[in-house]
């Protein structure tokens, strides 16, 4: 196309191309009769042979040349069939070019498209561009309509600069207030003054182009593809500037995304972990790393059902069913900030209680107070630290929520109270859905919920029934103001019975045994839109509720990936108020902006060592997304564990920063003293590093929730710069600073992964047998420490061992283990130091109280910088409160000490009992200092 673009006047570097292609758009062939489709085509029936997407055939396929047009590099080539399979004839009469494909590029999962877009193919022209307060405006107009029903002919856009890195634009109906999002987001009342970008437009077709300043790099280009703007389908697509995209949750598959013809679906759904389909919940954000090792995001605000469609060269279209175009770019230009400019819009992530870090352990199965007793019992008695108890369904009267079973069940309140003179938490399972089927008077929730009309209704506004646990059942629209202070008081009731200290949400997609309702649902546009995108189960309704069901903000069919998190944000505040400390959710379904709610646990995964590496880049994702509180259920939910497979599962979920242990109702039970001897040292063993580590993770949830940082995060996230670290997902960092490489394969006692240029501590012997008190020494190496340039390190990894390493310039807290937080967070403390070759290192420490609200604000907490440089190690106060002034400190072990010191003093005392490790470089420091007043040790 012969584009121009006119001389840059405008600020900002804002450029119009002007498209002066009337060549090509007024001589393309095939456009002659586009304002006459969709068409009756006659002999469609007898039209069996060219099916799009048929499969492969001879080579040319077509007996007709295609136009001159039509021939684009099929990489390129942007679907104009997404809703159905068409014939020849159907499409050209679309307007669009029919080639069939010769072959499938390699781990395609679609097929690049046969029927596909003409550039000159019909766009919105864009007009009216002027300059506001916080950008741009402009009136889009499309001449003629598309293949879709209900074209929005006229639409506006919105451009709003809001930040050095945040570009935001709108496209809407400025006729018709069409369903938005409703999440909070900030508002920006005038444009940023200078920014990473600029924008610029293409006037006919239409498109937006965002460019990186530095080097000019196209990062988005919407003129790739004719847009959509139908009632109910929207379409927007984009040039990527590289291969390497990762995001769109939740999906199962490796971290970075297949740009050979993958389409992935967003509509939250009840199904078991599988690849290639739509799972719990919706993400619709994606990042791209840059050649050289910048990065970007863009977000699509939108909770309509979806497809994205990424292809090789490369780009990516969103297509939605509904709802409006909002879209955020993040310019980075770190992948680092790139997340944490995405977190500026959706929410950082909450700060979890201490306790919520410890170990949790569930079945479904538990089926009485006694064998739940039994479990607490035999994890003491094994040694393994146990936190939270848990109860699946089994603790319920006929699965009914805010109930407990007088069997098994009686003395209930007893137990719970029990675990907490134990200094253990406690928390069960609460579905969404409410028991109807009892007669009036029988079941308060649902007498409650429907005296307050805070049901989910149907076509003829009665609740519309489903059925899930309990039998038929009603739906809470947690949209409603009125609903959350339903569940609130349904809540806080029971929680005057039993005092539970969190909540595990679970079938909140919602999930529903009948397709519907038990009614059924209507016949409509909303049950049937003209677009279904990928969904398991081919309608919008399948497991769940009917896409018409009406909520109090809209339409179920705009709402529904919405679900869980309006139930999570619902969770949150009952917790509060019934509690009056900080809130625990773990929810299955979830949606942008989540984390400053809940966290989320992977779903009903098997035990499977497939499953079991899959939950690494899991885990990831999550945490660029802003959920860091998340795990998958070690050893596995449905089918049997193996020992061999539970004891690499543990010893990963270590390092989950939500760790729970749990089980299926039918499968071999998989508790930790289940098995061997072998197995249940090296366990333990694990368990023991999670332990010593929690001071040190409960600092990065505090930077996670006051600085957007992740807890779990991909190697690319610290090493953007080398390229090799990019698609690394069965490793991962805590933080900065700790690279957790463990076996995920059957059968291995070696591991290999990748070490980023640095040097790398070993830190893979904390010794066992020491839960109740300080391990001695602190975990240490045992082994020279790793000098990378970069490169693939094949380690040994018995079954009693994880591998640990430490980054050179780090600082770590660590403590002693106990049996739950509630001993450990009284133990003595420790520091790692991992010195740089220049002789430096630093670190820092949060501490509060672990569970009151508003420390920050209260200013009740204990935050500590410790610095090392040139043989001493101090550390800077920022902020102490007696809670944290008292942790005693009584070791500091050194890493990377060239030669033996003659002196180690602390605070100017000299230290007779160091020990220093010339073949580890290790020098061990015994102290006795505390925290929280200032302190200086040095050697020399
Ligand atoms: C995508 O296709 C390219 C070549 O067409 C191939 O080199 C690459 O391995 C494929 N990627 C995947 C993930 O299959
Ligand atoms: C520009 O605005 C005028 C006045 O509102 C309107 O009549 C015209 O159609 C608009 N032009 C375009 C291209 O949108
Ligand atoms: C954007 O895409 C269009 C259509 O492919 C292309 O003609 C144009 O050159 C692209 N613009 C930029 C700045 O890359
Ligand atoms: C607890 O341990 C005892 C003794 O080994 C065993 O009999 C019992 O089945 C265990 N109970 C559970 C629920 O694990
Ligand atoms: C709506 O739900 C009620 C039950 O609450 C049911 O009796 C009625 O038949 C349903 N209406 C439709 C149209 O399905
Ligand atoms: C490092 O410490 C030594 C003595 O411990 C001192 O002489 C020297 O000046 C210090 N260097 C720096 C850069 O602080």
């Amino acid at each position: 196309m012969d584009e121009r673009r006119l001389p840059c006047s405008r600020p900002l570097g804002l450029c119009v191309l002007v498209c002066l292609a009337t060549t090509a758009l007024l001589g393309h062939v095939l456009l002659h009769d586009f304002t006459m489709v969709p068409r009756e085509l006659h002999g469609f029936s007898q039209v069996p042979k060219e099916i799009y997407r048929a499969p492969q055939q001879g080579a040319s396929g077509s007996a007709r040349a295609a136009p001159a047009q039509c021939d684009m590099p099929p990489d390129s080539r942007f679907d104009c069939a997404p809703d159905k399979a068409i014939t020849q004839e159907q499409c050209e009469a679309r307007g669009c070019c029919y080639v069939p494909a010769r072959r499938q590029p390699p781990g395609s999962q679609m097929g690049q498209p046969w029927c596909f877009f003409p550039p000159s193919y019909p766009s919105y022209k864009l007009g009216n561009l002027t300059t506001t307060e916080t950008g741009y405006t402009a009136t889009l107009t499309r001449a003629a309509p598309t293949f879709f029903p209900k074209d929005i002919l006229t639409l506006r856009l919105d451009v709003l600069v809001e930040t050095e890195s945040r570009l935001h634009f709108t496209i809407k109906d400025p006729a018709n207030r069409r369903y938005e999002v409703p999440l909070e987001t900030p508002r920006v009342r005038s444009r940023a003054t200078s920014t990473l970008y600029s924008v610029e437009f293409s006037e006919e077709p239409f498109g937006v182009v965002v460019r990186r300043k530095l080097n000019g790099r196209v990062l988005l280009n919407t003129t790739v593809a004719p847009l959509f703007f139908a009632d109910q389908f929207l379409q927007l697509s984009t040039s990527l500037p590289s291969r390497y995209v990762t995001g769109l949750a939740e999906h199962l598959g490796p971290l970075m995304l297949n740009t050979n013809w993958t389409k992935i679906t967003l509509w939250n759904r009840d199904i078991a972990p599988t690849p290639s389909v739509n799972l719990y919940g919706s993400h619709p954000f994606y990042m791209v790393l840059e050649d050289g090792g910048s990065a970007h995001g863009v977000f699509l605000l939108n909770s309509n059902a979806m497809d994205v469609v990424l292809q090789p060269s490369p780009a990516l279209s969103w297509r939605s069913t509904g709802g409006i175009l909002d879209v955020y770019v993040f310019l980075g230009p770190e992948p680092k900030s790139v997340v944490q400019q995405y977190l500026e819009v959706v929410g950082y992530p909450f700060m979890p209680p201490y306790w919520g870090l410890g170990f949790h352990l569930c079945r479904w199965g538990y089926s009485s107070t006694a064998i739940t007793r039994q479990v607490v019992e035999n994890m003491t008695r094994a040694h393994f630290p146990l936190d939270v108890q848990w109860n699946d369904l089994d603790y319920m009267d006929a699965r009914r929520d805010f109930t407990f079973n007088k069997d098994g069940f009686g003395d209930f309140p007893a137990m719970v109270q029990e675990l907490h003179q134990g200094g253990r938490r406690y928390m069960m399972i609460v579905d969404p859905a409410i028991s109807s089927s009892g007669p009036p008077g029988s079941y308060r929730p649902y007498d409650e919920g429907l005296r307050r009309g805070v049901f989910i209704t149907n076509e003829t506004g009665q609740p519309l029934i489903g059925k899930v646990w309990p039998g038929s059942t009603a739906f809470p629209d947690f949209t409603n103001p009125e609903a959350l202070d339903w569940w609130q008081d349904m809540v806080a009731e029971f929680h005057a019975q039993v005092p539970f200290d969190g909540m595990w949400i679970d079938m909140n997609e919602p999930s529903n045994f009948v397709k519907g309702s038990v009614d059924g649902c209507p016949d409509s546009d909303l049950e049937n839109p003209p677009y279904v995108p990928g969904v398991v189960g081919g309608t919008l309704r399948a497991a769940t509720i009917c896409a018409s069901s009406q909520q109090f903000l809209s339409t179920h069919y705009n709402l529904h990936n919405l679900y869980g998190l309006t139930e999570a944000i619902a969770s949150h505040r009952a917790l509060v108020k019934a509690r009056g400390v900080r809130p625990f959710v773990i929810s299955r379904s979830t949606f942008a902006g989540h984390g400053r709610y809940a966290g989320h646990w992977t779903g009903d995964v098997w035990s499977s060592w497939e499953q079991l590496s899959y939950s690494v880049p899991e885990i990831l994702l999550f945490n660029l997304l802003g959920v860091p509180l998340v795990g998958a259920d070690i050893c596995g939910f449905l089918g049997n564990t193996s020992e061999e497979l539970c004891v690499r599962w543990t010893q990963l979920g270590a390092f989950y920063p939500f760790m729970r242990n749990h089980n299926g109702l039918d499968s071999l039970p998989q508790e930790p003293y289940r098995f061997s001897e072998t197995a249940q040292q090296a366990m333990r063993k694990a368990f023991a590093l999670r332990y010593v580590l929690l001071p040190h993770l409960y600092t990065l949830f505090h930077g996670a929730h006051t600085r957007g940082q992740t807890v779990a995060r991909p190697l690319f996230l610290e090493f953007p710069e080398d390229p090799r670290t990019w698609t690394v997902d069965r490793q991962l960092l805590w933080g900065e600073a700790l690279l957790i490489t463990p076996v995920l394969e059957a059968g291995k006692v070696e591991v290999t992964g990748y070490f980023p240029l640095g040097t790398w501590y070993d830190l893979q012997t904390v010794p066992v047998g020491a839960l109740g008190g300080l391990p001695s020494p602190a975990p240490a190496p045992l082994t020279p420490a790793i000098h990378s340039e970069g490169q693939w390190v094949t380690l040994p990894a018995p079954l009693d061992t994880i591998n640990l390493h430490l980054r050179a310039g780090h600082i770590i807290p660590l403590q002693g283990p106990g049996l739950t937080t509630t001993e450990s967070r009284k133990q003595p403390t420790a520091l790692v130091v991992a010195l740089t070759s220049s002789r430096e290192a630093q670190g820092e420490l949060f501490w509060d109280d672990g569970e009151s609200l508003g420390v920050l604000e209260r200013e009740a907490y204990t935050h500590i910088i410790f610095l090392a440089r040139n043989n001493t190690i101090m550390n800077e106060l920022l902020h102490v409160t007696s809670e944290g002034a008292s942790l005693q400190l009584e070791r500091v072990t050194v890493l990377g000490v060239a030669a033996a010191p003659q002196q180690v003093l602390s605070n100017g005392v000299p230290v007779s009992n160091f020990t220093y490790n010339p073949d580890t470089k290790t020098l061990d420091i015994p102290v006795s200092l505390t925290m929280g007043e200032q302190f200086l040790i040095s050697w020399s």
